[in-house]
């Protein structure tokens, strides 16, 4: 692959923007939200539709060809679909894509297919109604599932189900949810629950990759997908004969920095080249200042040069990610 303006110091082509476009959330996931009173960022601190695509246009004259929208819950956001039609208009972008916890999905599946996205992720910890309303706080499962329903319908895909594998909260489901990839198209995605910020779990709450995989393998043997350049850091399997697919995504069991090929902008405007560092670049400062474009183009650039080889995060209680998770954007 060529190298661009954003090949990091490691020889990564960071060609991939996370966008935070909201810290907020209409769930409260045990394992993003913080204990105790949560303070939002203010409203003014927030980057601007205008502010971010602006962002989008020149990181990708520097080497960005794909971003995905997430927040917090993106949906919330007031104009959010004005801003992703827009997003999808940006010239040079060969993929958008969108994270969501699903509560405001049914409503949006049209606005989404309207923008041209195609593929979107959607959080779902649990098939039992009441260990959904456990663990993110509100008793929505049916709502959630009707929306991945709708998108299902509307032929939106893949759709990618992200599940935070939890001890104690739904270490007994994930062969039930491993077998939604035998039923449907549907990616299901197993994540190492990482501890960032101040949330209600603990280090010792993650179930590692090799944990889940013996445990789903129950329902057969797991044959490798070919990755492609763009999937980032997921393993790909599949059941012989499924429809859908198994990945596992292992921040913790397995270092996958050296395949990382993201960057992210913070819903208050920073750079942050690794999710596991809260070191940042500030953005939207510069910008409101009335820098110029290629000012912004530095701004990368230095974010770049700030990506380590890899993170150094083991769930010691020594090394901390401070900064929380709704508002880096997962
Ligand atoms: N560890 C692992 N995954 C997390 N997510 C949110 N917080 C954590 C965490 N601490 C996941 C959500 C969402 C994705 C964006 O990140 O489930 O699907
Ligand atoms: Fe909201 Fe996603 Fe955090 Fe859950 S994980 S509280 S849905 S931002």
């Amino acid at each position: 692959m060529e190298k661009t303006a954003l090949t990091d110091n490691f020889n990564r082509h960071l060609e991939y923007l996370r966008i935070s476009v909201t810290d907020r959330c209409n769930l409260r996931c045990i394992y993003c939200v913080p204990k105790g009173i949560v303070p939002k960022v203010p409203h003014d601190d927030i980057m601007r539709y205008e502010e971010i695509l602006k962002v989008v246009k020149i990181g990708v004259a520097a080497g960005i060809r794909k971003v995905r929208v997430t927040g917090g819950e993106p949906l919330v956001r007031k104009g959010i679909g004005s801003f992703l039609k827009k997003l999808g208009e940006v010239d040079g972008l060969t993929d958008i894509s969108l994270t969501t916890n699903g509560y405001l999905l049914e409503k949006n599946v049209d606005m989404i297919k309207d923008t041209g996205i195609q593929r979107i992720n959607v959080s779902l910890d649990t098939l039992d109604r009441d260990k959904f309303a456990y663990i993110t706080g509100y008793d929505v499962f049916d709502k959630v599932w009707r929306g991945i329903m709708k998108a299902h319908a509307s032929g939106l895909s893949p759709i990618k189900i992200n599940v935070v594998a939890l001890k104690g909260h739904n270490d007994q489901e994930l062969v039930k949810m491993a077998r939604l990839s035998l039923e449907y198209p549907f990616h299901i995605r197993f994540i190492e629950y990482m501890p960032i910020g101040n949330s209600r779990m603990h280090a010792g709450d993650s179930i590692l990759a090799p944990e889940i995989r013996k445990q789903i393998e129950a329902l057969g043997k797991l044959m490798p997908v070919e990755k492609n350049q763009m999937d980032g850091p997921a393993e790909r399997f599949r059941f012989e004969g499924a429809p859908g697919e198994i990945g596992f995504i292992c921040p913790m069991s397995r270092h996958f920095c050296a395949a990382c090929n993201r960057l992210r902008l913070t819903a208050d405007g920073h750079i942050r080249p690794c999710l596991l560092s809260d070191r940042m670049v500030d953005i939207k400062g510069p910008m409101r200042a009335g820098c110029s474009d290629d000012d912004v183009a530095d701004i990368f650039k230095k974010a770049v040069g700030y990506k380590q080889d890899a993170h150094h995060f083991s769930g010691d209680p020594a090394f901390k990610v401070t900064d929380q998770m709704s508002g880096i954007g997962g």
